[in-house]
């Protein structure tokens, strides 16, 4: 009983709790396609899809390794990671980060400081895309 409430738990914890869509969130649909495409960089916030990549953000642990604050705790702080990355960068590092730590010389440059290789946390790519617009509403707060 207790294991299935701790699986039941952990199913409720990755799997999505927003999508952006009328229906369920299926990614071939041209709406989703142009979703999970790059954003413009001056492009408006989305304040419904950065909640929900705020969230995310704290139940995928990334909140534990990486402070928004400035400061470095296990890994560095991801405040201003919009402006010294690129989204396709940020996503391939945050849906695959055992490839990204071997092959990517960006990657393996910061594996060397860091020395804790980042865990592979099974981020999809709809949660990808929403961290990564929760990660441009707080740089583009602190703007002056
Ligand atoms: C157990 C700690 C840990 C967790 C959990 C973790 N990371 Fe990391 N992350 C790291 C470390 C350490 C690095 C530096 C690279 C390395 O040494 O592996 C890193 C690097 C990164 C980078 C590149 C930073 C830069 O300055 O270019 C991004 C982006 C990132 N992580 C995003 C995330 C996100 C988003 C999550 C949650 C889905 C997450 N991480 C979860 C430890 C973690």
């Amino acid at each position: 009983m207790t294991l299935l409430v701790v699986l039941l738990a952990g199913c409720a914890e990755t799997s999505p709790d927003w999508t952006p869509l009328d229906g369920p969130w299926d990614p071939e649909h041209p709406e989703a396609v142009r979703i999970l495409a790059a954003p413009e960089a001056d492009a408006p916030i989305d304040s419904a899809m950065a909640a929900a990549g705020e969230r995310w953000y704290r139940n995928r642990g990334c909140l534990a390794c990486h402070r928004m604050d400035g400061t470095p705790v296990v890994g560095p702080s991801l405040l201003g990671i919009t402006e010294r990355r690129d989204y396709d960068w940020y996503r391939a590092m945050v849906m695959n980060p055992d490839s990204m730590l071997v092959h990517d010389d960006d990657a393996r440059e910061l594996l060397q400081v860091w020395r804790v290789p980042m865990p592979d946390q099974g981020v999809r790519e709809l949660e990808a895309r929403a961290l990564w617009e929760y990660q441009r509403r707080e740089d583009r707060a602190r703007r002056p």
